[in-house]
């Protein structure tokens, strides 16, 4: 599914993400450094072509330093693994590093706080498209309040990064007939994927 990219074009940005990685790890900017088990930076392809993006960590999460590695994230493998994408391939990361006590929601200071990390992250990484999942994910990046529904079935440009919008895994799990909707928004993402690649692998100038 990955595009080729060089070796050194791979080493580089894997050494810019670990820099940034051992820069950010010690953050202590809010008070949820005072409570977290572990910084949750991200994992994923350095070079990836998809970045996922959640919410926060949650109690698995902060416990073993991996973003998305409890019940929501087996079933995010399995959304990836449908799209196409093998998990080692995309790039999965959180708007907040560490979880917030109770997995209550994110608080705008926290969020100040820790956006800095994420644009980090997608300046290094370059993805073709990222994939937002939630409503909270959703109302941060893009600096609004609408609901889910009204931002879902369509490319939203943020910075230069193609987004779309799908529910989060743990919204899934409790209402799995959400699942259909969710389907739809991962093959209007894949379409569009496939359209830029197309792009990129087609001759310039064709007469
Ligand atoms: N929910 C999220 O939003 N992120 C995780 O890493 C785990 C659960």
């Amino acid at each position: 599914m990955h595009d080729t990219v060089s070796g050194e074009e791979c080493t580089a940005s894997l050494k810019e993400l670990t820099l940034l990685f051992e820069t950010a790890k010690g953050c202590r900017k809010c008070q949820l450094a005072e409570t977290r088990k572990n910084f949750v930076f991200g994992e994923g392809n350095a070079q990836a072509e998809l970045v996922v993006i959640g919410e926060a960590p949650g109690a698995e999460e902060d416990a073993s330093g991996r973003p998305f590695v409890g019940r929501s994230g087996q079933l995010l493998n399995k959304i990836l693994q449908a799209a196409g994408f093998s998990r080692e391939e995309v790039y999965i990361c959180n708007i907040l590093k560490c979880r917030p006590p109770g997995n209550r929601n994110p608080l705008q200071g926290e969020i100040d706080c820790c956006m800095p990390w994420l644009l980090g992250q997608l300046q290094i990484v370059k993805p073709k498209v990222i994939l937002i999942l939630g409503k909270v994910a959703a109302n941060t990046i893009f600096e609004n309040k609408l609901p889910l529904g009204a931002m879902r079935g369509k490319v939203i440009t943020w910075k230069e990064f193609d987004c779309f919008i799908t529910y989060h895994p743990a919204a899934l799990l409790r209402n799995p007939e959400w699942k259909r909707g969710c389907w739809e928004d991962i093959q209007l993402m894949m379409g569009h994927y496939e359209k830029l690649r197309a792009k990129k692998s087609a001759p310039e100038n064709e007469n």
